[in-house]
């Protein structure tokens, strides 16, 4: 089974959701409607957990994780990504929050404690250290990561449109059974 308990703690799926054969999800994770999940994704809601809005795709190899509370740090960091996120392939997001229309490029680090505003994109191989805020409107690119310019109207519109291509795709593969 690639949804598996941790603990008390099972994946709670939106409706219309497509997850991969060979993913896997475990424990506290929650998906929106139509959301997606490809191959060899680990997401591991166990030591905090992972919510996931509507229409958001996590593409081939990204790992999704979290970092449990304590004495300093009675939240921990849960992950917390939005609507009509991309996260490209072999990503790795942990303990952060993400907004809404963000697309992150494929081999993208983003750490505990970063936040990710409404509207961003965040180019390949990018590495956002720890409690960075990402302004909305912003592309972002390099390691650490800078602001680099802000999105202009075509790729604003893309941000959104590629959640879309992606809900497109995971209907074929869910029609395809
Ligand atoms: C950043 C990106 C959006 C291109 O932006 P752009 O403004 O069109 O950039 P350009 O291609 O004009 O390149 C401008 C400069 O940035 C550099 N650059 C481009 N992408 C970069 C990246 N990801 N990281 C660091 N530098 C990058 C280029 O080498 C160039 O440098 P130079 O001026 O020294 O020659 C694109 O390269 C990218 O990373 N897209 C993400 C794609 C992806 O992963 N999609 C998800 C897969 S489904």
């Amino acid at each position: 089974m690639n949804l598996a308990y941790y603990k008390d703690k099972y994946p709670r799926l939106g409706i219309d959701c497509y997850i991969e054969d060979s993913a896997i999800v475990k424990g506290d994770v929650t998906l929106g409607d139509d959301s997606s999940i490809w191959p060899f994704v680990a997401a591991r809601g166990d030591v905090n957990h992972i919510r996931i809005g509507d229409r958001t795709n996590i593409q081939d190899g990204t790992v999704l994780h979290v970092t449990r509370k304590s004495e300093s740090n009675p939240d921990g960091h849960p992950l917390l990504i939005g609507d009509d996120v991309t996260i490209g392939h072999k990503c790795m997001l942990h303990g952060c929050i993400l907004g809404n229309r963000i697309l992150v490029g494929m081999g993208a680090v983003i750490m505990d404690g970063v936040i990710v505003e409404d509207d961003v994109f965040i180019g390949a191989g990018s590495l956002i250290p720890p409690n960075k805020r990402l302004l909305s409107g912003y592309l972002y690119v390099g390691s650490p990561a800078k602001q680099a310019r802000k999105l202009n109207d075509a790729e604003l519109a893309f941000l959104k449109q590629s959640a879309l291509n992606y809900v497109e795709l995971k209907n074929d593969y869910l029609a395809q059974g």
